[in-house]
């Protein structure tokens, strides 16, 4: 099979696509014919050595996948030979086949293409686990969402619609607002000349935000701290301008507000059943017409270095998906 090997760490463009055994499904795990891959930015950050999971040479890079079930390990059961799933992979997914725990799969929705499946895991997970355990949004509550066209914040932008918040949709662009705005989002900050505080204060009749959804860190954290309401929660997602802010810690009193941190990763680990019940409501919105991934640019396995490069140079809009499969084989 055709894979793409990180073989030390680096840029995009040290990768190199190549001709790699077939994995084997082993005991308790599938064998996937990967059809769509996500990118993610711990993607970009892992094969840079920059992430916390630093898996041995030479590994493929890609986090989340869709396709279609080639083989069962032993031991599987719930699942077929042909069966189309989306899930987790961790790493691996820039790749025509891959083996994983039959327990990080799921039964992709029939109407569902593989390229809106396979960004579903990672982006709408990481935000409703954030959203809902770990902010407990409510119904009328106003939520900051910071990157808001990014994979994570679009996603935290439609979700938030479909619990009953108000959304502020802040990004660098107006591009970028234009998709939170097709997304649901209820107002707008463009924080490209680095203000923010002041923005979300005038949206809010001088309140702040009930929830702060950030994935961005670097100088905005600090207005973030500035910008949160009395009894608010400011959710630390990621650090994607590269930054990580320090929290001053006299604001958690002044405020009486909750910094809390949000790992989605290892959550969905320690608790696979509370994820499993997220991940029914997330397919719900979805079938409801609440939620819909919005797939900002495609590309085939041999373009993985643009796709990499569309996050790391701040391009994306929604998921950027690397179609391993062309039409024909699908
Ligand atoms: N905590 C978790 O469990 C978890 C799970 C998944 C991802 N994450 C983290 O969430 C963050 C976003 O991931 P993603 O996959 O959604 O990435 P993404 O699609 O590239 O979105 C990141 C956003 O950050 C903003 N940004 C600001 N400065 C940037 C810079 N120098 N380079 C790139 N983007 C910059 C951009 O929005 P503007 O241009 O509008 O500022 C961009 O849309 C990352 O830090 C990632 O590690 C955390």
């Amino acid at each position: 099979m055709k894979a793409v090997l990180c073989k030390a760490f680096g840029p995009p463009e040290t990768l190199v696509l190549e001709d790699v055994e077939d994995p084997i499904a082993g005991p308790g795990q599938v064998l996937v014919d990967v059809h769509a891959s996500a990118v993610n930015f711990p993607d970009v950050l892992m094969i840079e050595g920059k992430y916390q999971n630093r898996p041995p040479f030479p590994f493929s890079p890609g986090g989340e996948i869709a396709g279609t079930v080639a083989a069962l390990g032993e031991g599987v059961t719930g699942f077929e030979v042909g069966d189309r799933v989306f899930g987790g992979t961790g790493v691996g997914g820039f790749a025509e086949k891959v083996a994983v725990p039959a327990a990080a799969m799921r039964p992709m929705p029939d109407r569902m293409s593989f390229a809106k499946a396979s960004g579903i895991s990672t982006t709408y997970g990481t935000s409703y686990y954030a959203l809902k355990q770990r902010a407990d949004l409510k119904p009328g509550e106003t939520l900051l969402v910071l990157g808001a066209a990014g994979g994570v914040g679009l996603a935290a932008v439609e979700l938030g619609k479909a619990m009953g918040a108000k959304v502020i949709a802040a990004a660098s662009s107006e591009e970028k607002l234009a998709a939170a705005k097709a997304a649901g989002a209820d107002e707008f900050i463009d924080y490209s000349d680095g203000e923010l505080k002041d923005k979300v204060k005038a949206l809010t009749d001088g309140r702040g935000a009930d929830v702060i959804y950030d994935p961005v860190g670097g100088d905005l954290f600090d207005q973030c701290m500035r910008s949160i309401a009395w009894y608010g929660r400011v959710l630390v997602i990621g650090f994607a301008a590269g930054d990580i802010p320090r929290v001053p810690i006299n604001l958690i009193l002044l405020k009486s507000c909750q910094v809390v941190g949000v790992f989605f990763g290892a959550w969905s680990a320690k608790a696979p059943e509370e994820a499993a019940a997220n991940f029914r409501e997330i397919l719900a919105f979805y079938e409801e017409g609440k939620i819909d991934p919005l797939i900002g640019a495609e590309y085939p396995l041999a373009s993985y270095a643009q796709a990499l490069r569309d996050l790391s140079e701040r391009r994306a809009i929604g998921k950027v998906v690397v179609q391993v499969r062309s039409e024909d084989e699908r």
